[in-house]
């Protein structure tokens, strides 16, 4: 960020009509070799007496958690009435509403456009390009490091712990990879375009997850033979109980334009009733992405006139945040698919039939893989149902698992409808 600041000093005073300088630098350690020239800047051991300062028009969290001094240092500043720049998503997912209202009492911006998809411009696209537009879902791929692992899983053949190993390796996984790839950070992500969407009270902990750690060579080829690519969607969706919130390894269409979407790049869908279907794609991480938003956020400011009133931070004013209304996911409407490894016995197959259409579950199709020849041989049985309920699927399955025929784990996967 400072880079770009100061490398493209220039062009972003002709573009915001202003100088933006770097005025003042906290981090833990001062003198760390970052490689960066701060100039005049002054420094400050602690970011909140940073926040506070007079000297700062501006400030800048990129320190990450969603407490301690993240946390103290965001309120501290809006409550200075400074306008704020953060790509916290783990903030905002639990403290977004409240430091929002701090916001738009004090007349200041707060900006967060890194914090969700990197480089992509979804909040200015959903807070400022969509008056008008009802959205009725929002989803897309938001995590890099799972997107990575998929794409060379089914490019490769290869298995999710050695793509995972090859991520850590290239630095797109952490070492302790749990955030990312059960899906917590795709669920942090999510309910903020949820509030978004909807102009409801962020809820992250009502958010449906699960992760890919699951996922085997077994589904990727499945889901290939069957037109479909699998990938990690965080999904947003209107439905007439209430808004679904839900992380999950997903089957899209191959030809659909998100499963087009490879490696660690980043993707976000917003359907809406005025504009339909509407897909931005771009870097989700890393410094040059990062950089990109962060300043973008500055330089809006920076344009913003003093007594000019700024639009609310979540696109309605904090106070008028609807509460969230979760629909249980037990009553998720959708396709799935089921892949089942049984015994390779007489009535098997007839046994799993029976218990879809007990649930009332019509399926689109049924497939059984080749048994072996010895007398323990198992088989493959895959199932493409049409649109059912989770409850249908959960009471299927469970009902095919205390029939005693399934020799592993049943693997279900929602399939996503995409354009
Ligand atoms: N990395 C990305 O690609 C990316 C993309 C989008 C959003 N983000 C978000 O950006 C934030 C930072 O992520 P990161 O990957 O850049 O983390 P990072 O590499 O760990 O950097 C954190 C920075 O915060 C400083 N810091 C930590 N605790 C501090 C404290 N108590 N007081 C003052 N400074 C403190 C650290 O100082 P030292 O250098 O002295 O340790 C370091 O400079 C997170 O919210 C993350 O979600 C990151």
């Amino acid at each position: 960020m400072v880079r770009v600041i100061t490398g493209k000093a220039a062009e972003l005073t002709r573009q915001c009509g202003r100088e933006l300088a770097v005025a003042a630098v906290s981090a833990r350690d001062r003198n760390k070799d970052r490689g960066i020239d701060f100039g005049n800047a002054n420094w400050f051991d602690d970011p909140v007496e940073m926040a506070k300062s007079a000297d700062i028009d501006v400030f800048v969290e990129l320190i990450g958690g969603d407490e301690g001094a993240a946390h103290a240092c965001v309120k501290a500043a809006l409550e200075a009435g400074r306008h704020v720049v953060t790509a916290n998503k783990a903030l905002l997912a639990k403290h977004g509403v409240s430091l929002a209202e701090i916001a738009e009492k004090k007349g200041v911006l707060l900006n967060y456009e890194a914090a969700v998809a990197g480089g992509i411009p979804v909040i200015k696209t959903m807070r400022e390009a969509m008056a008008g537009n009802s959205v009725t879902r929002v989803f897309g791929i938001l995590n890099g490091t799972c997107n990575y692992i998929l794409t060379r899983m089914e490019a490769e053949g290869l298995s999710f712990d050695a793509c995972l190993e090859d991520a850590q390796r290239l630095g797109y996984a952490e070492a302790d990879p749990t955030f990312d790839i059960e899906g917590h950070d795709t669920a942090h992500k999510l309910s903020i375009l949820t509030s978004l969407a909807f102009g409801t009270k962020i809820a992250a902990d009502d958010i449906y997850m699960e992760g890919i750690s699951n996922i085997s060579q077994a589904d990727i080829r499945a889901a290939g033979e069957l037109g479909y690519r699998i990938k990690l969607l965080g999904v947003a969706q209107k439905t007439e109980s209430g808004i679904e919130q839900r992380v999950h390894p997903t089957m899209v269409p191959t030809a659909s334009v998100i499963a087009q979407v490879h490696g660690v790049t980043n993707a976000v869908a917003i359907e809406t009733d005025i504009l339909g279907e509407l897909l931005l794609s771009g870097p989700g991480a890393g410094g040059n992405a990062t950089a990109s938003a962060v300043v973008g956020d500055i330089a809006d400011i920076a344009k913003s006139r003093p007594g000019f009133q700024h639009g609310p931070v979540f696109g309605r004013p904090a106070r008028e945040l609807r509460p969230y209304k979760k629909a249980r996911m037990r009553s998720h409407e959708g396709g799935y698919f089921i892949r089942l490894t049984v015994h390779d016995r007489v009535g098997v197959f007839a046994a799993v039939a029976k218990r879809m259409a007990d649930n009332e579950i019509s399926l689109e199709s049924i497939v059984q893989h080749a048994a072996g020849q010895e007398a323990d041989a198992q088989k493959t049985v895959i199932l493409v149902t049409h649109e059912t309920t989770e409850a249908a699927v959960r009471k299927a399955v469970e009902g095919i698992t205390k029939d005693g025929h399934l020799t592993d784990k049943p693997q279900v996967i929602r399939i996503e409808r995409a354009g």
